[in-house]
């Protein structure tokens, strides 16, 4: 529950109001243009999703402060403010790539177990577009109420469950652990990577991402563990996988690492069925 003080609710409620004012006003100046033949159709059109984009970035704007700036601050995050905010102020493009990289993984139709899904909009917007189902997890009842009212799909289930000890004890085809490994100690990697593993049967594939530790501390205070580097995140996962494959995006604001595991075939190993390869 957030701790908001009246002041900054009144703040944020004057806020609200001028954008409210500020955008009626520039749909005015549109449906102004519709009155004027001498204004083709296709500026109005062009001026109409213009005004929508930016009204979409202000109303983010305002949820990023909101969600990050009263106590407490969420573990988990909206990505409708990268994709409506971040993606336009900041040009900020790391955040896609989970999901892109993720899909690599996945069997065509397949039953995907999603661990820590936070929001859902990967599980909703990347991964449930190519699974036969998926079963996503996050303890967080919060994240699970707004994954269900904004992230939903029908072949979705959003389930309120610790991985630490109520992973389903069923098999998948693929499983997601997403911007999650770090929240938890190297001991309860080490459980819910061996619990992954059986899900997995010898057969299936595990994806996911997680960020390089800093020297200056922490990226949040929920982080149990931050891997500092791709080597360090290769040995825990090979512990319990005989093939893994690590790799990296550095990016302006962050650095990520990708990773898969599985007792068979990885994207983009040479016998993967999705890649042709010719070398001299
Ligand atoms: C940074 S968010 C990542 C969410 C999503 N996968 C993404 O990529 O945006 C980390 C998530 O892990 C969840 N989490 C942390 N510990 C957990 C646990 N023991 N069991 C289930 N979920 C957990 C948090 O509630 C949070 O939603």
């Amino acid at each position: 529950m957030k701790r908001i003080s009246e002041d900054k609710a009144a703040d944020l409620a004057r806020d609200i109001r001028t954008l409210l004012k500020v955008h009626a006003e520039a749909m005015g100046r549109i449906e102004e243009m519709l009155d004027k033949p001498s204004v083709p159709i296709a500026e109005a059109v062009a001026e109409l999703a213009a005004m929508s984009r930016g009204f979409a970035a202000n109303c983010h704007d305002v949820k990023f402060r909101y969600d990050w700036s009263i106590p407490p601050a969420p573990e988990w995050f909206d990505h409708f403010i990268d994709s409506y905010l971040l993606l336009r102020r900041d040009r900020n493009t790391f955040w896609m790539e989970r999901g892109v990289y993720g899909v690599l993984a996945l069997s065509r139709g397949g039953r995907v177990l999603e661990l820590c899904c936070g929001d859902g909009y990967y599980t909703r917007n990347f991964y449930a577009p190519f699974a036969g189902s998926i079963v996503a997890l996050d303890f967080d009842p919060d994240a699970i109420a707004h994954a269900r009212r904004y992230n939903a799909a029908p072949n979705v289930e959003f389930r309120n469950a610790d991985i630490r000890k109520d992973i389903p004890k069923e098999t998948f085809d693929n499983v997601v652990w997403d911007a999650a490994i770090e929240h938890f100690t190297p001991d309860e990697m080490d459980g819910i990577l061996k619990t992954v593993s059986s899900c997995l049967d010898g057969k299936g594939c595990l994806s996911g991402y997680t960020i390089v530790a800093m020297d200056s501390g922490k990226h949040l205070d929920q982080h149990e563990h931050e891997f500092t580097s791709m080597g360090e995140l290769v040995d825990c996962l090979f512990t319990h996988f005989r093939n893994v494959k690590v790799f990296e995006t550095v990016h302006p604001a962050r650095h990520n690492l990708y990773f898969y595991a599985s007792d068979t075939v990885l994207p983009f190993d040479g016998h993967w069925p999705h890649v042709v390869e010719k070398r001299r």
